[in-house]
């Protein structure tokens, strides 16, 4: 998709998104949206369209390192649960909790005990979640070797890219379907009626971002809530600071 079309047609999902959050503050919706996909999907990209209107208080990205020596003997989910949302706010996690199912899988961090023990307890903590209020949306990035390959060549050679190319990323490249496996394996044990995938198609990464979007925004309820009343008293006549010369 053309760069001139995207835009036209992301401005009005950036309107609705305005309005969403909106709604989200008055209310005290807690909202939390998981991106997940392959290396190159374009995570980061949806989570600048998703966010670049909002007040970055309301709006939060979550995008954690890999675990710590001590995070790594805990709860598995412990980490996680700080940064889920209160009343108010939308929470964009850039990689989740799923990590155990894919990258720490394939690339060896978990054993098959642990990612076993993963894909059975991700529904009950979900569960716990989505019964206590919380608006979980789990979203799918989905893209082909052929454009992850091309994406991988242009941060190569991009230096504004370089740093999204991670050493995990060269590891995972000729994993493509060690990826796929684990990724089917994950969906068949966690797409679940209170907690289902949403996959996206993002071959072409702009399309799939509005797809995306209004996906997001189609399943959250469409209420109007005013923009709040702001008093807006006259400027007196004489202009302040004029002892500060030009300093404004
Ligand atoms: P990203 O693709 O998100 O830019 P990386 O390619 O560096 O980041 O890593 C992919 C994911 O793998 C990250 O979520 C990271 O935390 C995770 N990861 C990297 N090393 C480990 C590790 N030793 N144990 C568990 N997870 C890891
Ligand atoms: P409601 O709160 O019932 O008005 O929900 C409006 C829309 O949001 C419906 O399409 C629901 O399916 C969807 N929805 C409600 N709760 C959740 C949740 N926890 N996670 C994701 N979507 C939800
Ligand atoms: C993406 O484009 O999906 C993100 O930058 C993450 C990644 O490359 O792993």
């Amino acid at each position: 998709m053309k760069r001139k079309l995207y835009n036209s047609l992301l401005e009005p999902l950036e309107h609705e998104l305005v309005r969403m959050a909106r709604w989200a503050k008055a209310n005290g919706e807690r909202i939390c949206v998981l991106l997940e996909g392959r290396d190159t999907a374009g995570k980061g990209g949806t989570i600048k369209a998703i966010s670049a209107r909002l007040n970055p208080r309301q709006c939060r990205v979550v995008a954690l390192p890999k675990p710590s020596d001590v995070e790594r003997t805990q709860w598995y989910f412990q980490r996680y649960v700080p940064h889920l949302p209160a009343a108010g706010e939308i929470v964009l996690f850039d990689r989740s909790w799923y990590n155990r199912a894919g990258v720490e899988k394939v690339m060896g961090f978990a054993d098959e005990r642990q990612v076993a023990n993963f894909l059975r307890n991700a529904p009950v903590f979900e569960k716990l979640l989505v019964d206590d209020g919380i608006r979980l949306f789990k979203y799918w990035l989905s893209a082909d070797q052929e454009h992850q390959e091309e994406r991988f060549a242009e941060r190569r050679e991009d230096p504004l890219k370089r740093w999204k190319l991670s050493p995990i990323d060269v590891a995972s490249r000729t994993k493509f379907a060690e990826y796929t496996v684990a990724r089917e394996k994950m969906f068949a044990a966690t797409h679940t009626e209170h907690a289902p995938w949403t996959v996206v198609d993002y071959n072409d990464q702009r399309h799939g971002r509005l797809t995306l979007i209004r996906n997001l925004l189609d399943r959250l309820p469409d209420t109007h809530v005013p923009d709040e009343e702001l008093a807006w008293p006259e400027l007196g006549h004489e202009p302040l600071g004029e002892e500060h010369g030009q300093l404004h």
